[in-house]
């Protein structure tokens, strides 16, 4: 399978929209689903933000998912979220990887559920390292 990623287009939104409202993908990010509306405007906000990035991952030419870094309490926050019926073949992984090898503003930060054992793996495999937890999240940092 090919992965690789791009920049986010108009027509990426559609399928990112469906990807961020699927209830599993909800409960194992721990991050609400957003209405059309209010979806439409924070990607309006995030995609005019100069300290964003934002990659659309692409499988075998299929629009799979995104990763995005962006400024959270003074630090660069990395975030990745792929549609369920791609989960569990590497996608992610691969296009993590991608994104760091092609971003070098260094730390990077990340907050995961504890109990989100794949984004876990994905982020310590990157190297990322554990700085804090709670019952409620877990807070990774790659220097
Ligand atoms: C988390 C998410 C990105 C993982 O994507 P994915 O493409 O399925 O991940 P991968 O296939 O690359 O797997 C990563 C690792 O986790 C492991 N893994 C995958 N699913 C797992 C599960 N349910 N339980 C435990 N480990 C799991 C894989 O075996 C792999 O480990 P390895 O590197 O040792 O082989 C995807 O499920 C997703 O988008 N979820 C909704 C949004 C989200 O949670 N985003 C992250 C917020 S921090």
């Amino acid at each position: 399978m090919q992965v690789s990623i791009r920049p986010v287009t108009d027509d990426d939104l559609a399928a990112f929209f469906a990807f961020q409202a699927d209830p599993a993908s909800v409960a194992m990010a721990g991050v609400p689903a957003r209405a059309r509306e209010a979806f439409d405007a924070h990607w309006a906000k995030i995609r005019a933000d100069a300290q964003t990035v934002l990659r659309t991952v692409v499988a075998d030419g299929e629009i799979v998912g995104n990763v995005v870094c962006f400024p959270r309490d003074g630090h660069q926050e990395l975030g990745y979220w792929l549609g369920q019926e791609f989960w569990g073949r590497g996608i992610a992984t691969r296009a993590v990887r991608a994104f760091l090898a092609d971003y070098d503003r260094r730390p990077l930060h990340a907050i995961v559920s504890p109990a989100n054992a794949a984004s876990l793996r994905i982020l310590l495999g990157c190297g990322f390292v554990e700085v804090g937890r709670d019952d409620e999240v877990v807070s990774l940092e790659l220097a």
